[in-house]
């Protein structure tokens, strides 16, 4: 049984604990002078004024020595908290015996493809194998060549607000101005359709009475000779969208994609960089639904404190891949891949009680959000599911106009100048993402919910 106090020992104690009175702080302005002078600032969260010096579990600490609570978890990346000692055990076990193999197989590599398998989704489980990568871009960028492989077909669909990275491939699923413009023209076959963003529905309509209209639209998209029918290889999917805006589709959505699929020959891909590895109160996003995946892209909390990712597929559609046609230098690293193994176990051990923890933990966490959100202003939506979950800021409740990107900034600086870091996302820049890494104690949570909803009472 996990305890709270087993947890806080995860951390530094005290956080948050703001000593130069504003951030950055003299040293970490320094940093960011030689950030902005050498480093290319297309980089994430470019002119962030937060510099990461010192990790542990849900705490950073800044040059300054600053102490923060770390509300993005480097972007769901430390999902069991940064320098968890069995990582770092298991990590420091294996620096003596190998590190690099190229893309010839090694024994942790072998170990790592096999528990991989077995955590995924039913029907995955167990008949499924994994091509190694990186990241997560590079898991989407293999994903889109082998779809187009395995089904002979040349287009691939994905959603507004979708993002799956920002290479010429992948980053032509990926929406948003930001991450496009000046960079195109984009690779050709990638038909976009309107993701179930029901706060904001783009048919005006009501979930339940809208019947999934969206659902519909792609089913219709899938089999318009418009859109040359027969053609589209794969929908690829964020069941929980994360860029996007942290968007819970309503119940029977991924169903409706999926059968849209089934009947049209497309593969269904979930995309799990963000919202997978036990995000969201179950291991994979896509097991909220009945859904079978046929493919499945990993990342970001895998790997934790070390770059791991992954393609992994139903076994039968490796089959029709050609041995040796895609080698990747780095691929299946043996020091990320115990790394990863380490956080594997972290989470699913005792019946994945670590997971179930996320569930109530996030409920919780929602129910202390929602209680307060009518009496803020500037709360429009509140969604999620564990601790992926978005706080979405509006101008105007009634109109729902979003909240203007400087107010944003105001909140996320209000928020680091008392030592909580937390960065928005989506359609408008206007979503707070409460994303802690999952081993953060309820104490840091209380700590982080009230310096949100003190900061959002002062703007
Ligand atoms: C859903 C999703 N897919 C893919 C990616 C790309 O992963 P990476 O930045 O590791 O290349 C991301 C990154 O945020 C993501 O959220």
């Amino acid at each position: 049984m996990i305890t709270e106090s087993e947890l806080a020992k995860l951390s530094y104690p005290d956080a948050p604990n703001i000593i130069t009175g504003e951030i950055p702080g003299p040293m970490a302005r320094k940093a960011l002078d030689d950030s902005f002078q050498y480093e290319c600032l297309a980089r994430g969260a470019g002119r962030f004024p937060v510099v990461f010096d010192d990790g542990l579990g849900a705490t950073v600490k800044d040059p300054d020595g600053n102490l923060f609570i770390d509300i993005t978890a480097g972007v769901a990346v430390n999902a069991v908290g940064r320098r968890h000692p069995r990582v770092v055990a298991a990590i420091e076990a294996q620096l003596h015996k190998l590190m690099h193999a190229i893309d010839i197989t090694n024994t942790r590599r072998i170990q790592l493809a096999k528990k991989v398998s077995a955590i995924m989704p039913e029907g995955l489980r167990n008949n499924s194998v994994s091509y190694f990568t990186q990241g997560g871009s590079g898991a989407l960028e293999t994903a889109i060549k082998f779809i187009r492989r395995i089904t002979g077909r040349t287009q691939i669909m994905a959603f507004h607000g979708a993002y799956h990275g920002v290479w010429s491939g992948c980053g032509s699923l990926t929406t948003g101005d930001q991450y496009r413009k000046g960079y195109g023209p984009f690779m050709p076959g990638v038909i976009h359709v309107p993701y179930a963003y029901c706060y904001r529905c783009c048919f005006n309509m009501t979930y339940p009475e809208c019947d999934l209209q969206c659902a519909k639209y792609v089913d219709y998209v899938l089999n318009t000779p418009y859109t040359a029918a027969d053609d589209v290889g794969a929908l690829i999917v964020e069941p929980q969208q994360g860029e996007g805006g942290y968007i819970v589709p309503p119940p029977g959505y991924m169903e409706a994609l999926k059968s849209a699929c089934d009947k049209h020959g497309a593969l269904f891909l979930a995309d799990e960089v963000q919202a997978g590895t036990g995000r969201t109160g179950t291991m994979w996003s896509i097991e909220h639904s009945r859904v079978v995946p046929d493919m499945l892209t990993w990342g970001k909390g895998m790997g934790g404190d070390m770059p791991m990712a992954g393609l992994t597929m139903r076994a039968d559609l490796a089959e029709k891949i050609a041995d040796s046609s895609q080698p990747n230098t780095f691929a299946g690293n043996a020091v990320s891949a115990v790394a990863c193994m380490a956080n594997i176990d972290i989470l699913t051990e005792n019946n994945s009680e670590m997971i179930d923890r996320v569930a109530e933990v996030g409920e919780e966490t929602k129910a202390t959000l929602m209680a307060e959100a009518s009496k803020i202003a500037y709360i429009g939506d509140i969604r999620g599911r564990g601790l992926m979950i978005g706080i979405e800021l509006v101008r105007d409740k009634a109109s729902k106009a979003p909240l203007e990107p400087d107010a944003v900034g105001q909140v996320v600086m209000g928020m680091l100048n008392k030592g909580v870091i937390m960065v928005p996302c989506g359609r408008f820049g206007s979503v707070l993402r409460f994303m802690p890494p999952l081993t953060i104690t309820r104490d840091y949570i209380d700590r982080a919910t009230d310096v949100l909803l003190a900061v959002l009472r002062t703007i």
